[in-house]
């Protein structure tokens, strides 16, 4: 194992009613707060009206901040902290996906920077202090609603990236699953794909002395898939949100990556390509993953043989390594087949006059990737063979 220190502060409150917690968690850091939150489903599902008469009735000043867009903005993020700064803000409460949670990550620390906002998500310059900020999640996928990580996209220079910092915990995350019923199909699959793509971030590690976190990864994945399947067939089934919701948490908060350094490759890449397209994060992940397996399972086919016995249940009496690796591989694009994933970049409209820009933009550091390194030219060959 590597090294770690491991402290994850936020506050998770889960499960039905557990919204009327909100005004005493808010409490605690002030009575003037931004609710901030995207295009307007939180008042569909009837969520922002019981935001706002819970804390009406318990005297909380709000200042809105809507349109926070999928793949969120840097402007977005500097109209939210112009408006920190403008009303005083002492709180600020994230309601929605994980657009919504990310650009209040941003708000939260840039309504404390002087500089452009920019800066901190670059690493030009690092978070002294930030707003305080809890979340309601509604939608099932990032983990940004219990994690450090942040996505945001420059849609003036087309780059998207993550950055991170303790200040980018959400002090408290309210998550009751009755809220993600109005998730329509395509982003209900979605976050299955995105929560099995960061397990496979982490499982794809080279470190050693890891049973515990492998087989972890490996429970993980089962469980997800056999939640999924359930899910898309029955998409109004609290139950089944309720297991999910818990999955995509648990995906990405830190708990399954505790000594190992995983890849995260296929999630810079897929940044890169929504970057330039906009598409859907876990689209393009489900996309890229099943050819970014191909493309590295030679680098260490034993991983491979284990994640197809392991989780794929491929039976692999008679067969060599490549063939049960290949199995493992082709069952995982079955399955997303099977539960409605993207599968080409076509299924995008992406065709390949924008290829070698998204290649470059991926690999602007150097080659990407812990498990597998792949150059900017491994990057463009994988790109071509998700055409
Ligand atoms: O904007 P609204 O109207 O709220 O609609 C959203 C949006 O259109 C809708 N939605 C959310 N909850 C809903 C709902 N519709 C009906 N009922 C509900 N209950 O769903 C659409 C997508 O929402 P979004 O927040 O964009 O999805 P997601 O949670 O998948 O977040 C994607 C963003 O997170 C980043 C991605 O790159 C992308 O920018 N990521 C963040 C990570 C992190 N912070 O750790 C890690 C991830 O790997 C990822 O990169
Ligand atoms: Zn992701």
């Amino acid at each position: 194992m590597t090294t770690f220190v491991f402290q994850n502060p936020t506050k998770l409150i889960f499960g039905k009613d557990q919204l009327q917690k909100l005004p005493n968690e808010l409490a605690v850091y002030g009575k003037k707060v931004l609710l901030v939150y995207g295009g307007g489903s939180i008042k569909r599902n009837g969520l922002y009206e019981e935001i706002m008469n819970l804390l009406t009735a318990h005297n909380f000043e709000i200042i809105e901040m809507a349109g926070v867009e999928p793949n969120p903005r840097l402007s977005t993020a500097k109209r939210g902290a112009e408006l920190c700064k403008q009303h005083d803000i002492d709180v600020i409460l994230a309601a929605g996906g994980g657009s919504v949670i990310d650009c209040t990550k941003l708000i939260a620390s840039a309504a404390k920077y002087d500089g452009d906002a920019w800066d901190l998500v670059i690493g030009k310059a690092s978070p002294q202090q930030a707003l305080p900020f809890g979340t309601i999640l509604t939608l099932t996928a990032t983990s940004s609603e219990m994690n450090a990580g942040s996505v945001i996209t420059n849609e003036e220079t087309q780059e998207k990236y993550g950055w991170g910092g303790p200040l980018n915990y959400p002090k408290f995350s309210i998550l009751d699953p009755a809220y993600t019923l109005t998730v329509p199909l395509d982003q209900t699959i979605n976050g299955i794909v995105d929560t099995m793509s960061h397990i496979f971030e982490q499982y794809f590690h080279t470190g050693k002395n890891t049973a515990f976190q492998d087989e972890m990864c490996e429970a993980a994945l089962r469980s997800v898939m056999a939640t999924g399947e359930k899910l898309v067939k029955d998409p109004q089934n609290v139950e089944l949100r309720e297991a999910m919701m818990l999955s995509g948490v648990w995906g990405l908060n830190g708990f399954l990556s505790m000594g190992t350094r995983g890849d995260w490759g296929t999630h810079d890449i897929e940044h890169a390509i929504s970057a330039v397209y906009d598409i859907p994060h876990a689209g393009g992940l489900a996309i890229l993953f099943p050819h970014w397996m191909k493309q590295t399972y030679t680098r260490n086919p034993k991983r491979y043989v284990r994640l197809a016995i392991n989780v794929f249940g491929v039976d692999p009496t008679g067969k060599t390594d490549e063939e049960i690796a290949m199995e493992g591989i082709d069952c995982l694009s079955e399955y997303w087949k099977k539960i409605g994933a993207p599968v080409t970049l076509a299924d995008y409209n992406i065709d390949d006059s924008q290829l070698e820009l998204i290649a470059e933009k991926a690999a602007i550091n150097g080659p990407l990737g812990g498990y597998a390194q792949l150059s900017q030219e491994e990057v463009l060959t994988l790109l071509r063979a998700c055409l």
